[in-house]
């Protein structure tokens, strides 16, 4: 019992707010240009409200403002929130920065696009899913993009195992037909922007509609 208490001790440690900000460190670590998936799966969609989740320095929050959608944006980390201002204030544009994360999202939030971008959500946080598919409103869209084919020796040697991490078929496993419709789940190659993500050519996109109610 110990040992899994340490263990998850160690994961949280690892991946708080603090952990994140460090990360961060002093200089942008993404490339400032919003996620390709981005652009090609919600570039037909009429503006409305959108969620980021784990937003960090804000590219695609900005681009969804500047095409008109009404934005919140949130991440744990200050530190790439502060960088995410700064960039918006620059591109003349609003968003909602919120400074927390996704398990505290208010229960009556409810958007008309919910992204996910490389989620680092803890699995070990059972309910984060939940919050996660409540936000999207009915008639609303859900887009949850992660890297394909993670190299998990790389990464576990970086400190982080994918594993822990809330995967593309945790999601897809949530989604009950009745509810969604699920548009697309499967690989697409992606042109891999500059940065610490550089390495991975293949986005795996999971695009869902939250179906409504009669
Ligand atoms: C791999 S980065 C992806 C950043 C951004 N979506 C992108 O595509 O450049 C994951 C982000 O999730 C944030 N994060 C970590 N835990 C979170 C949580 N519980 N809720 C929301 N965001 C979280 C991190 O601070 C980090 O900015």
């Amino acid at each position: 019992m110990r040992a899994i208490s340490d263990q998850h001790r160690h994961l949280h440690a690892h991946h708080s707010p603090e952990a994140w900000d460090e990360r961060y460190g002093d200089q942008a670590m993404w490339s400032g240009h919003p996620n390709e998936a981005l652009v090609r799966e919600v570039a037909d969609m009429t503006p409305r409200t959108a969620l980021d989740v784990g937003c960090g320095e804000g590219a695609d929050a900005i681009w969804l403002a500047l095409r008109g959608w009404r934005v919140d944006a949130l991440d744990v980390s200050g530190k790439a929130l502060d960088r995410a201002r700064e960039a918006a204030e620059q591109a003349g544009v609003e968003v909602r920065w919120l400074h927390h994360g996704l398990e505290d999202l208010p229960d009556e939030s409810a958007y008309d696009l919910v992204s996910v971008f490389y989620p680092a959500l803890l699995r070990a946080d059972g309910s984060v899913l939940d919050v996660l598919l409540d936000a999207v409103a009915e008639g609303g869209t859900l887009l949850v993009v992660h890297h394909a084919h993670v190299d998990r020796e790389r990464a576990r040697e970086h400190g982080f195992d994918p594993d822990d991490y809330v995967r593309h078929e945790d999601v897809l496993a949530a989604l009950p037909p009745t509810d969604w419709a699920v548009e697309q789940a499967g690989e697409r190659r992606r042109t891999a922007p500059e940065g610490p993500g550089a390495h991975h050519h293949t986005d795996l996109v999971l695009r869902a509609w939250r179906k409504v109610s009669a």
